[in-house]
């Protein structure tokens, strides 16, 4: 039954894919999840990183057709020796925070569902607080921002391992190319190469904090991130030892997406107790599967789309941007984003009370997939890409909220690639501006 309902969904969508490219919303449907789950069989070499929305998904399940589906084990065992997983570890060594993570951390698998987030009646997420003189049960350990911004951040200088047509700079290089600067707002800025044409990858950056961290808060203010055909930005956390110490994502998505994806990638075991996004406490929507195994699922990661359509991209930019902020604490993982009109006052006050923020945009309750086993040692990341896997796959994809018409429409040109490599000063909004990123740790 399972099989041959998958197998109708996918004929429809590659019929839409082959028969209707402009237009209609096959890719805006919520899918059913096992064909998610299907689509991603032929998915074994490339983007072992980053988690594949609908459309991207699509594609996949595209491509995989022409392939048989039993060979799916045999491309499993692959994914474990001939990719390279994107998440490489600190060349130089991270180090753990000494005392961010305690042993007390366990679940209680037995309990509810999580919808602490938001919900009035939910108990304390945190230690309590040693005392009544202030709400916060946050202490800031780390703050990037003005002119110091850059410090304290690795660049990092290999290969895309998702397969982008950047080259990823050293701070030197990224500084005299004028592709990280100071503006005089005191923002950090983050571009890509614009030179008009270039024959092979352009160079663009990708910064890991030095420090590393188990649990905690993140809150990152930018008043713009890249956007435009072709680019791929994200802001993130990754451990040393993917997938075996998880990938937080927190801001991602591609081209003219306009509302940001939030997605996990961990080890085997790690899963959404559901799809109901009631039932989750949440706001967004599952894009991808409720299986969080990056190796069991073609990297598919659990994936959530924020509702609102200003959080990633020009709509983003418009609105003057706004705040993404990751929790990562005993009850799960949550991203919530405000943009700039909605910013809570106790963050902007340097004494945030997660409690108080309201429904999160994505939660991966700790129920289901224990935060403290699947996520260690994290360092925070930005990098902007180009094409790759997931913004050069969804090329001539329509009918993703932003991407109505597809980028190859919107261009006239039929590859990500050709179009990024001809066309820098199309690439112009492909920066971030950042305003700080703050870590803080709870209170002990
Ligand atoms: C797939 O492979 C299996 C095992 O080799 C075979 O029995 C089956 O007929 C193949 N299916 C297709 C569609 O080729
Ligand atoms: C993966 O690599 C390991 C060691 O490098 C090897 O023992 C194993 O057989 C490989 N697995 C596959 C499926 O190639
Ligand atoms: C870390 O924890 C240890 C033991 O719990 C304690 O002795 C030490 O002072 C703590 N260090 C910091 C920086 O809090
Ligand atoms: C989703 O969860 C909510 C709350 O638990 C429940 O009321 C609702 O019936 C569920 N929806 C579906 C389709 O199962």
């Amino acid at each position: 039954m399972r099989l041959s309902l998958n197998t109708i969904f996918l004929a429809l969508a590659l019929a839409h894919l082959l028969v209707a490219p402009a237009n209609a919303n096959v890719w805006g449907q919520v899918p059913k999840r096992p064909l998610l789950k299907r689509a991603t069989v032929g998915f074994h070499r490339s983007a072992l990183r980053h988690s594949a929305g609908l459309a991207r998904d699509l594609r996949v399940a595209f491509r995989a057709l022409g392939r048989n589906h039993s060979t799916r084990a045999s491309l499993a065992g692959r994914d474990n020796n001939d990719s390279k997983p994107f998440c490489v570890s600190n060349p130089s060594g991270i180090q753990q925070h000494p005392n961010t993570t305690t042993n007390s951390h366990s679940t209680s698998p037995g309990s509810p569902t999580g919808t602490k987030h938001g919900s009035p009646s939910s108990t304390s997420t945190s230690a309590p607080s040693a005392s009544g003189t202030s709400q916060s049960n946050f202490n800031l350990v780390q703050s990037y921002s003005g002119n110091t911004f850059f410090s304290g951040w690795d660049f990092f200088t290999g290969g895309d391992p998702t397969n982008g047509v950047v080259q990823f700079v050293d701070q030197s290089t990224a500084q005299s190319n004028n592709l990280i600067s100071i503006n005089d707002a005191g923002n950090a800025i983050m571009r890509v190469d614009t030179t008009p044409q270039v024959s092979g990858n352009r160079a663009s950056v990708r910064i890991q904090t030095h420090f590393s961290f188990t649990g905690g808060l993140v809150i990152m203010d930018s008043v713009h991130m890249p956007t435009g055909c072709g680019s791929w930005p994200a802001f993130w956390t990754n451990g040393p030892n993917w997938p075996n110490t998880g990938e937080i994502d927190i801001v991602e998505g591609v081209n003219d997406y306009t509302n940001n994806q939030a997605t996990i990638h961990t080890n085997v075991g790690c899963q959404l107790p559901s799809s109901n996004v009631t039932a989750l406490g949440i706001s967004g929507a599952i894009v991808g599967g409720t299986n969080c195994a990056a190796l069991q699922t073609g990297n598919e990661g659990c994936g959530v789309r924020a509702s609102q359509t200003n959080s990633f991209g020009a709509a983003f930019n418009n609105n003057g941007g706004g705040v993404f902020s990751m929790l990562w604490d005993q009850s799960g993982v949550a991203v919530w984003f405000f943009s700039r009109g909605s910013i809570p006052s106790d963050i902007t006050a340097g004494a945030p009370v997660p409690d108080h923020w309201g429904t999160p945009s994505a939660f991966w309750p700790a129920t289901t997939c224990n935060p403290f086993q699947f996520f260690q040692n994290h360092g925070v990341i930005f990098d902007t890409t180009l094409c790759g896997d997931w913004a050069g796959s969804v090329w001539t994809a329509t009918g993703i909220p932003g991407q109505e018409q597809s980028c190859a429409q919107r261009t006239g040109v039929a590859t990500c690639e050709q179009f990024v490599r001809q066309n820098g000063a199309a690439l112009a909004e492909a920066y971030w501006e950042v305003k700080n990123v703050q870590i803080y740790q709870t209170k002990s």
